[in-house]
């Protein structure tokens, strides 16, 4: 029986043979954990109009959110990387945005992998309280 990591683990190596990548070949693989014991994947999804790139990780969120799910507890990043791959700024304000205490999981593909709560990768970070 896989526990919740493995499954997410799994999930986000899955999600990456789906990546979009023809542009980057640097195929990325994000999976999510929401409060309520969901798992939503995500890949890398690019566009010859580069900038419209949508990462793995906000491809997953965004399935996430449009499923009705908006309580997110943890998620795991992989790639092909020599460090574990860090998810870059604009995916940690939006995984920011659904929760400030996610458990985000970095990984390769040797399995090396550090983790950190969405707060500590955007110190001070932007966010709905500074609207009122
Ligand atoms: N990429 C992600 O999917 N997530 C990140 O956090 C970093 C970058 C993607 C975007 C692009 O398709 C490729 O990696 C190279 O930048």
């Amino acid at each position: 029986m896989e526990n919740t990591m493995e499954r997410l683990v799994r999930a986000a190596l899955e999600a990456r043979e789906k990546a979009y990548v023809p542009y980057s070949n640097f195929p990325i693989g994000a999976a999510l954990l929401t409060k309520d014991g969901q798992i939503f994947s995500g890949c890398n999804i690019e566009n010859a109009s580069y900038g419209l790139t949508n990462c793995a990780e906000r491809t997953a969120i965004f399935k996430a959110i449009s499923a009705g799910h908006h309580e997110l507890k943890m998620m795991v990043v992989v790639a092909d990387t020599a460090r574990p791959i860090p998810p870059c700024g604009a995916c940690r304000q939006v995984i920011f945005e659904f929760g400030e205490d996610i458990t985000v999981v970095m990984r390769n593909l040797q399995g090396d992998s550090v983790q950190y709560q969405s707060r500590e990768l955007l110190p001070a970070a932007f966010n709905r309280r500074d609207l009122d």
